[in-house]
C-alpha cells in the first residue's frame, strides 16, 4: 500500500484528481465514491474537463446507493454524484451507473450491477471514501471480503453521520445497495482518500491495524495496487509516517506524482 501524505484537503485532491485523469484520458473504466471527501477532487477533475480533459469515452460506476430514495431524491446518490460532478462533464449517455435502490428485489439489483461492471470489462480505478468506522462504500464491519453488490443494513454510527445530508436521522434510510468488498478488490486500482482529524483513527487502522472484516477499508492491504492520500490532520495517527514520507521524497522518476 502506498500512503501519501499531503498538507492539506487541497493538494489531497490536486494530486487523486491528477491520477484520476489519467486513467480518463486512456478511456479506462473509473468508480466514483459519494461523501463529503472526494469532493474537491470533483472539483479538480472539472476544471481539467473545461482544460481539455474529456470523459467521453469512460464509464463509471458508483460505490452504492440508499435503498428506497426514487433516483431525483437530492439524497440519492444517483442525483448526487450528478449534482456535484458528472453534469459538469462530458461523460456519454448513460455511462454513469449506480446501484438500483428502487428495486424491491435487492439480490436481482445487486447481481444486474455486477453484471454491468463486467459488461464494461471491470472498474480500472476505484475511488474511495472512508467511514470513521471503517467502512468503504456501504461495507460496514462485518462485511465479508468476498462480498459482492448486495443489500447491507447502515450501522447506527453512519446513519448519524449522514443525518447532516438529511432533515433529521429518521430520514436516513435503514437500507442501501452497496458494491461489496469482492466487487471493491476486483478494481485494477485503489485509490482511497480521507481528510481531517476525525478520519485520523479509522486511517490508522486501515493502513496499519490488522486485515480484518471488523475494519471493512483493510481490504486494501490485500490489493495488489492501493493508494491512500491523506492530509496532515488524517494522517495524524498513523505511526509509520516518517517511512511514508521518505518513500515519497524518493519515489523513482517513473512513479512519480
Ligand atoms: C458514506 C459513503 C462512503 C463514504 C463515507 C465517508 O456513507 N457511503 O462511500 O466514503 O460515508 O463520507 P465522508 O467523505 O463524507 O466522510
Amino acid at each position: 500500500m502506498d500512503v501519501v501524505i499531503r498538507q492539506t484537503p487541497k493538494e489531497v485532491a490536486q494530486l487523486a484528481a491528477a491520477i484520476m485523469a489519467r486513467y480518463v484520458s486512456e478511456g479506462k473504466n473509473i468508480g466514483l465514491a459519494t461523501g463529503s471527501t472526494p469532493l474537491l477532487t470533483y472539483q479538480e477533475l472539472i476544471t481539467k474537463h473545461r482544460e481539455g480533459l474529456s470523459f467521453a469515452n469512460t464509464t463509471a460506476f458508483l460505490l452504492d446507493e440508499y435503498v428506497g430514495l426514487p433516483e431525483d431524491h437530492e439524497q440519492s446518490y444517483h442525483y448526487t454524484i450528478y449534482n456535484e460532478f458528472t453534469q459538469y462533464v462530458d461523460f456519454a449517455d448513460g455511462a454513469v451507473h449506480t446501484p438500483d435502490g428502487m428495486n424491491p428485489r435487492t439480490e436481482e439489483a445487486g447481481r444486474e450491477y455486477e453484471a454491468a461492471i463486467e459488461a464494461a470489462g471491470g472498474i480500472d480505478i476505484q475511488l474511495l471514501g472512508v467511514g470513521t468506522n471503517g467502512h468503504v462504500g456501504f461495507n460496514e464491519p462485518g462485511s465479508s471480503f468476498e462480498s459482492l453488490t448486495r443489500l447491507k443494513t447502515l450501522h447506527p454510527q453512519t446513519r448519524r453521520d449522514n443525518a447532516r445530508f438529511f432533515g433529521s436521522l429518521e430520514d436516513v434510510p435503514i437500507h442501501v445497495i452497496t458494491q461489496g468488498l469482492g466487487t471493491i478488490r476486483r478494481a485494477g486500482h485503489l485509490l482511497l482518500l480521507a481528510t481531517g482529524e476525525n478520519k485520523a483513527d479509522a486511517v490508522a487502522r486501515l493502513v496499519e491495524g490488522p486485515v480484518s472484516a471488523m475494519m471493512p477499508a483493510s481490504v486494501l492491504q490485500l490489493h495488489r495496487h492501493a493508494t491512500v492520500i491523506v492530509d496532515e490532520a488524517a494522517a495524524s495517527q498513523l505511526q509509520e509516517t516518517e517511512f511514508y514520507r521518505f518513500v515519497d521524497a524518493n519515489r523513482p522518476e517513473w512513479q512519480a506524482y
